[in-house]
């Protein structure tokens, strides 16, 4: 009878897989993110098959080049690391939806988010048309979904112009449109080696005080032609994604489990002071439940396991 009155579902088609696609030989783990890998793009095709045969339909890309430089030239190069991992996995999978993030942060040396001015800080208007770029070159790849997350005002305007310029009217963009400076990133920036040499994302990130200014950031985008809506991170801005439900009931709405969340969990499971399958279904259920259709999370391919076990 619970079954039969349950408001809120989670099914492995509502999760989007992260994936560290590097240019390495050899798969590499990351410390702080127990059970989660740095993939060799050679590799990749091979994870996407079984996350799709568990039933995961989309999964999202963050690059790892080997260089990096002031420019993140690496970003947009036919033959770089992301472009190659989206060709893998499309031939391999083509019904799994590719998403790949745009931003500069994974490319840079000095790891910010965008083209530098004098004073070190990432220069918004001067940052659009490399976004613009890079979106263009996954697409040429054969990216299904591009997912801007610098926060740079009018990032998604410009990369619609620039897909569209290039033919590519079907591709469509996820804007990581309310997307907090959040100390819970720290994990990733470790995986992605993107952690600043010197200052600090509050610049385009937003603060995490502010609840109103989200439903600007996002009305932003939507007027500038989002195709869905990302809140990120997703538990503790949980009244951000009920709000941005309400206010945008036509969008798809993507929620973040980002990687300090992830985190979070396995440590205290690791220490045996938490179950990890029933806190893990808990958090993912309340972010269904506060208005997300989709989640990214680490957890998207044990999850998906358990629910193919027959889980809970
Ligand atoms: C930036 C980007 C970040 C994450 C996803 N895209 C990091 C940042 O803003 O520093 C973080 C994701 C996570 O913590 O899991 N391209």
């Amino acid at each position: 009878m619970r079954q039969l009155v349950r408001e809120t579902t989670l099914a492995a088609e509502h999760l989007i897989a992260p994936i560290f696609v590097t240019e390495g030989t050899a798969r590499e783990a990351v410390a702080s993110m127990p059970g989660v890998e740095r993939v060799p793009a050679d590799a990749v095709a091979a994870d996407a098959v079984a996350l799709y045969r568990l039933g995961v339909r989309a999964v999202i890309l963050f690059g790892i080049p080997n260089v990096k430089d002031a420019e993140g030239s690496g970003s947009f190069a036919d033959d770089g690391v992301t472009q190659r991992a989206v060709r893998a996995i499309k031939a391999a999978v083509p019904e799994l939806v590719v998403i790949t993030d745009v931003c500069l942060c994974e490319y840079t040396d000095h790891g910010h988010c965008g083209v530098l001015g004098a004073d070190g800080a990432p220069l918004n208007d001067a940052t659009l048309p490399v976004l613009g770029r890079i979106a263009v070159s996954h697409a040429r790849a054969g990216a299904d979904i591009v997912a801007p997350s610098g926060m740079m005002d009018g990032m998604v305007g410009t990369i619609r112009a620039a897909l569209d310029a290039d033919g590519h009217t079907d591709v469509a963009i996820l804007s990581y449109s309310v997307k907090y400076a959040s100390a819970f990133y720290g994990p990733f920036r470790d995986a992605a080696a993107t952690s600043l040499r010197t200052g600090d994302r509050r610049t385009h990130q937003m603060d995490p005080a502010n609840a109103r200014e989200a439903m600007r950031e996002a009305d932003l985008d939507v007027s500038e032609g989002a195709d869905m809506l990302m809140v990120k991170p997703a538990l503790v801005y949980l009244d951000i994604v009920h709000a941005l439900r309400a206010r945008h009931p036509a969008l798809p709405l993507v929620a973040y489990q980002v990687s300090g969340e992830y985190a979070m969990l396995k440590a205290a499971a690791a220490n045996g002071w938490l179950d990890e399958r029933a806190t893990v279904l808990e958090t993912l259920l309340s972010i269904r439940r506060a208005g997300a259709d989709a989640i990214i999370t680490y957890f998207a391919g044990d999850v998906a396991r358990w629910l193919h076990d027959g889980w809970p």
